[in-house]
């Protein structure tokens, strides 16, 4: 058996396995396989330690090359990580190939890996029954770079569906990405965004803070409206109506990164 043929093999094997595993309990946080698309993503998911068995390419010298350049930290793991395919198994195995020409299967965590700290030095992001799949992961790219707890979400979507992983570029594995019900949400000081609230400038965002957004189409449900200690709103000039929600969470986030520490010079990171 060539090598193509073994990771062919492995490659459906997985998938199917992953296939059951989200069928049957994939909403609840199953452990099945993550699809990462294209290098960025795959990048990412070794960076914060992701569990990866198997990454094709149709160039490995191509994929080589742009790893020498964006990403030299993991040139060796992914020298010995890619698999070469013909472009036509490649093209069979996922149905349109990212243009950087490589894809990979991450296992996904058990629930509970990459828990929440119970005591959080850095906010919580909470999407209230989210529906666009871009936004989420839009979101949990955000809270991977600014350093929040996690991203937590409400509603029947789940966070890790293959395009919210697509869309965080692989950054699922560097925060907690869970689903919980409205009443399952951890402990602390919920500030809700919404444009009837205090505006943000007037207050700082604790540490600990649950940060909740509402949905797209109809804002905060009137569980976490209830819920919420303060509600918040970002400055917005007369008859705008919305931000977009991604946008909204980063505006927030940078409310709270943006915030004098004793100590800590401008410029560093989180
Ligand atoms: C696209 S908006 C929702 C618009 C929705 N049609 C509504 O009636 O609220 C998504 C979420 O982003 C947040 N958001 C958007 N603009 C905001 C603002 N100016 N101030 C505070 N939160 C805002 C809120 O949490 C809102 O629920």
């Amino acid at each position: 058996m060539t090598d193509e043929d073994a990771a062919v093999r492995l490659w459906r094997e997985r998938a199917e396995r992953a296939e059951r595993v989200e069928g049957r309990e994939g909403r609840e946080g199953g452990a099945g396989g993550v699809l990462l698309d294209g290098f960025h993503a795959l990048k990412h998911a070794l960076r914060f330690g992701a569990r990866v068995p198997l990454a094709l390419t149709e160039d490995r010298t191509a994929v080589l090359r742009l790893a020498g350049e964006l990403a030299p930290d993991l040139t060796a793991t992914l020298d010995e990580l890619l698999t070469q395919v013909s472009p036509r198994t490649l093209r069979a195995l996922v149905p349109r190939v990212h243009p950087t020409g490589v894809v990979a299967l991450a296992e996904r965590d058990d629930p509970g890996t990459r828990s929440a700290p119970a005591a959080r030095t850095a906010p919580l992001v909470v999407l209230d029954n989210p529906r666009h799949l871009g936004n989420i992961g839009a979101v949990i790219r955000l809270a991977a770079g600014a350093g929040a707890s996690g991203v937590f979400t409400t509603g029947s979507v789940d966070p890790w569906h293959p395009n919210v992983v697509r869309a965080s570029a692989g950054l699922h594995f560097a925060t907690a990405v869970e689903r919980c019900e409205a009443d399952g949400l951890p402990s602390g000081p919920l500030y809700a965004l919404d444009p009837e609230g205090q505006d943000i400038r007037s207050l700082a965002l604790p540490d600990d803070a649950l940060i909740a957004f509402g949905s797209e189409r109809h804002g905060l449900s009137p569980e976490l409206r209830e819920r919420a200690d303060h509600l918040v709103a970002l400055p917005m000039r007369p008859l705008v109506s919305s931000y977009n929600l991604a946008t909204s969470v980063a505006m927030t986030l940078y409310h709270w990164m943006a915030a004098p520490v004793p100590g800590r010079s401008p410029g560093t990171g989180p």
